[in-house]
């Protein structure tokens, strides 16, 4: 077997861990090579478990060309307490994946949910000034080695009853709507290089809630880009969740709207709710891999998404797993709370399940992009 040098470290990584009892991080596949190769880029969310986990390190070292940091650059992480930065965790995550060949990505630099408490007992004068700070001083410090930014997350949701169906939260009470135009000048500022990213949720659902918030996202891009806002991209989360509505074509047709706009497409936290598919895991393993080899060979249609990013490439480190909420989806699908998430690509022993190969599958149909 010929390796490349990408392949030759992550081998090497992974063969330093073959103790007995310990899960390997090699992989039959390599989806980062298979995406490249029809010009879409594909990574992972990781985060400070890296630290430790050196098994789940490698398997990322080998899977991934771009990786989001799935909190530590989040405002309630970096400054917890107080106006002033820990960047300790950051700058290590930050390191990693520059030295892995991963290309960092932030989010979410603006967000109105997950603030800290003391944020809450600002004036709304001072808000204005505190988020200037926080971007320049965080999009700065990161400027040509974090590449991509949400620099808005989730502008919308209309449940909150607040006109345009923004999402309520602090930045919205200080500075209305424009927080979004003034979050993006103030990014593009801080760093001209970086790719700057809308990012939204729930839109790849056909309930209510998603097609209610896709004209709007459609209308902010138009807004924005009247504003003289450098936008590069649109995020679309992707936490699928195939027990509600779904129409792939009819989200496709949306996706390419939004990319005759001028804009790049990005999937940037793909993942597949198993929250309400039965107890049996191979029945699950097949439903979720189904789901993300449709959806992925779906919205790869569109030539302008050029990025597939899934929110952790395991099981072993779901978002799910020991939330609450999702043990009260499980429920309200008829399932057995506390039973192991199986969302992701690979299962917690990071060895590739069934939806690991339906992506690789999805990703090597795709035309060029
Ligand atoms: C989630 C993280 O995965 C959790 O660990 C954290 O507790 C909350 O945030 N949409 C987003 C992501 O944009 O930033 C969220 O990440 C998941 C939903």
């Amino acid at each position: 077997m010929k390796l490349d040098r990408r392949g030759f470290l992550a081998a090497g990584a992974a063969a330093a861990l073959l103790r007995p009892g310990v899960a390997q991080a090699v992989s039959p596949l390599n989806l980062g090579a298979d995406a490249a190769d029809r010009g879409i880029v594909f990574g992972s969310a990781f985060d400070r478990e890296i630290f430790d986990d050196t098994a789940y390190a490698a398997l990322l070292r080998a899977q991934c060309r771009i990786g989001s940091l799935e909190n530590s650059l989040k405002f309630d992480w970096l400054k917890p307490t107080g106006n002033v930065a820990d960047f300790s965790a950051s700058d290590r995550l930050v390191d990693f994946a520059v030295e892995s060949g991963i290309r960092p990505r932030g989010t979410a630099l603006i967000w109105n949910d997950w603030l800290p408490d003391w944020l809450k007992w600002t004036t709304v004068l001072e808000r204005r000034s505190i988020m200037e700070k926080h971007i320049d001083e965080v999009v700065g410090r990161y400027a040509g080695r974090v590449q991509s930014w949400d620099v808005v997350n989730e502008p919308f949701f209309p449940p909150h009853g607040i006109d345009g169906g923004y999402r309520k939260g602090l930045w919205l009470d200080a500075m209305g709507p424009d927080y979004i135009i003034h979050a993006f000048k103030r990014a593009a500022a801080a760093d001209p290089k970086a790719q700057l990213v809308l990012n939204e949720a729930f839109c790849e659902q056909d309930d209510e809630l998603g097609k209610s918030i896709r004209p709007l996202l459609l209308n902010e891009v138009k807004r924005l880009q009247d504003a003289g806002v450098k936008l590069d991209a649109i995020g679309f989360e992707a936490h699928l969740r195939p027990e509600l509505p779904y129409d792939d074509q009819a989200f496709v047709a949306y996706v390419a709207e939004i990319a005759a706009l001028g804009v790049d497409v990005m999937i940037t936290e793909l993942d597949v709710n198993d929250s309400h598919m039965p107890d049996d895991e191979a029945e699950r393993d097949a439903q979720v891999a189904a789901r993300v080899h449709d959806f992925l060979g779906a919205v790869l249609q569109v030539p302008r998404v050029t990025t597939v990013i899934t929110w952790h490439l395991s099981d072993r480190y779901s978002w799910y797993r020991g939330a609450d909420w999702y043990a009260d989806q499980v429920r309200a699908g008829g399932g057995t709370p506390g039973r192991p998430v199986r969302s992701h690509l690979y299962d917690d022993q990071l060895q590739p399940k069934a939806a690991a190969f339906a992506a690789r599958d999805a990703l090597k149909a795709s035309g060029p992009h």
